[in-house]
């Protein structure tokens, strides 16, 4: 893994056209995987007996029960659906998605105006819209600015298309009183609020879900602007701006990476490394290719190198089948299995977001001419998919969990947003 952390030279960048990486197995299958994925999360939209729009985390009903409609996964899948919308030709899958995000628009159209405990930072509804009021790490404020996110897409796509009236009837008001500023004029006034992380356990500031209030701010600025509300446009861009100062202090300068969270003013106690996937899924969803935490950033790699050398170690599973990339975990102190708390086990999302990371990281060696470095770290970016493949269920399916001994899928089934990361991996290969 050497050259991983090896800061790259910016040579001039290179006029010369993409040749491309050469295909592998692995990535061949990859660009195979949209049909199966998508299949995969429609079944999880609008099922029969919820309301339409309602994206569940999965079909599970008991044991966790997963039948809700969470904010952050149903905008991560979006999101995920939107990126094969743009670049897919079979018109019928075009039209499935359409229909999906239209019905999804309307939901959250319809939770934004429900009272609830947190307002917009509330983590989950009930399938019917209906508030879910029991006791719940909330709020969780990753959640209203990935909604964001996922619609300034959609949006930016219909303005594509000519359909400016449809943005502007559904989408983006000056009066927020569609989804869209709804969203933004949350972020843009809570975004220094402590709040519950990504995995619903520790309140206090983190560097994912200051990542996505950046990304949310910064997209929905410049959306506003391209609909005339400038205003609005302004103060998005200066919030998003303000949060970077705040973002750059999770670097860990003794220890070298990047900490997920700092401020810690409740929840769970026992997260004493601070080392967390959710940094390298903060880049992947929050991450603008600006400049800003980009994955070449050497402290991004210096935490990638992290990730690997500590869930190496963790997991029976990863002492087994060498030639795997080693699965990874939430974050090493983790002991959710699911159903009870009896040890923390690797996840499939978490561990494609190596994958993911890496092939973004050999795309822009590949840029700077680096183009054997850049095939080795896709090597190794296919290990990661493979170490995937390897214990998905024999359907191909999977579940939120590997059992760390077994090797087996464990806790829910069909976890949507596992399907939403197949495909956001896959866009990531040249
Ligand atoms: C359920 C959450 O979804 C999960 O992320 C968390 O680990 C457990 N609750 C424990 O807080
Ligand atoms: C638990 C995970 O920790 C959280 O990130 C996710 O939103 C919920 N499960 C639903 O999938």
């Amino acid at each position: 893994m050497r050259f991983i952390a090896k800061s790259i030279v910016f040579f001039a960048v290179s006029s010369s056209i993409f040749a491309g990486i050469p295909d592998s197995p692995t990535r061949s299958w990859l660009k195979h995987i949209d049909t199966f994925s998508l299949n995969k999360i429609a079944e999880n939209i609008s099922p029969a007996d919820a309301e339409v729009g309602a994206v569940i985390a999965a079909k599970t009903k008991a044991n966790p029960n997963y039948y809700y409609h969470w904010v952050r996964d149903a905008g991560l899948t979006i999101d995920a659906l939107i990126s094969v919308y743009k670049t897919t030709t079979d018109a019928q899958q075009k039209n499935l998605i359409r229909k999906k995000i239209n019905e999804y628009i309307g939901f959250s159209a319809k939770i934004q105006n429900t009272n609830t405990i947190t307002g917009l930072g509330e983590p989950k509804f009930n399938v019917d819209g209906s508030p879910f009021n029991e006791p719940w790490a909330r709020p969780q404020n990753d959640s209203p600015a990935l909604r964001s996110i996922s619609l300034i897409h959609w949006a930016q796509q219909l303005i594509l298309e000519g359909k400016n009236a449809e943005v502007k009837e559904k989408l983006y008001d000056t009066a927020a009183t569609l989804p869209i500023k709804k969203d933004l004029e949350y972020v843009a006034h809570h975004w220094n609020d402590s709040s519950y992380d990504l995995w619903e356990e520790v309140n206090a500031s983190h560097f994912y879900t200051l990542m996505v209030e950046r990304r949310a701010l910064l997209e929905g600025a410049q959306l506003a602007r391209s609909l005339g509300d400038e205003k609005a446009a302004t103060y998005y861009l200066q919030q998003g701006k303000a949060i970077e100062p705040v973002i750059n202090q999770f670097w860990d300068n003794q220890e070298h990476f990047i900490s997920a969270t700092i401020n810690r003013v409740a929840g769970l106690d026992y997260k004493k490394s601070n080392v967390d996937v959710a940094v390298i899924l903060g880049l992947l969803h929050g991450g603008m290719d600006d400049g800003f935490f980009d994955v070449s950033d050497p402290r991004v790699l210096a935490t990638i190198e992290k990730l690997i050398s500590v869930f190496k170690d963790i997991y029976p599973i990863n002492k087994r089948n060498a030639s795997l990339g080693p699965a990874i975990g939430r974050y090493p102190e983790d002991v959710y299995s699911g159903a009870a708390f009896t040890g923390g086990n690797p996840w499939p999302l978490c561990t494609l977001a190596l994958a993911e990371a890496l092939y973004k990281y050999g795309n822009i060696l590949y840029k700077h001419n680096q183009v054997k470095v850049a095939e080795e770290v896709y090597r190794i970016a296919d290990t990661f998919v493979e170490r995937v493949r390897y214990h998905a269920n024999s359907d191909g399916s999977l579940n939120e969990q590997i059992d760390r001994n077994t090797g087996y899928m464990t806790s829910v089934s069909d976890l949507t947003w596992n399907y939403a990361a197949l495909l956001t991996t896959r866009n990531a290969i040249l």
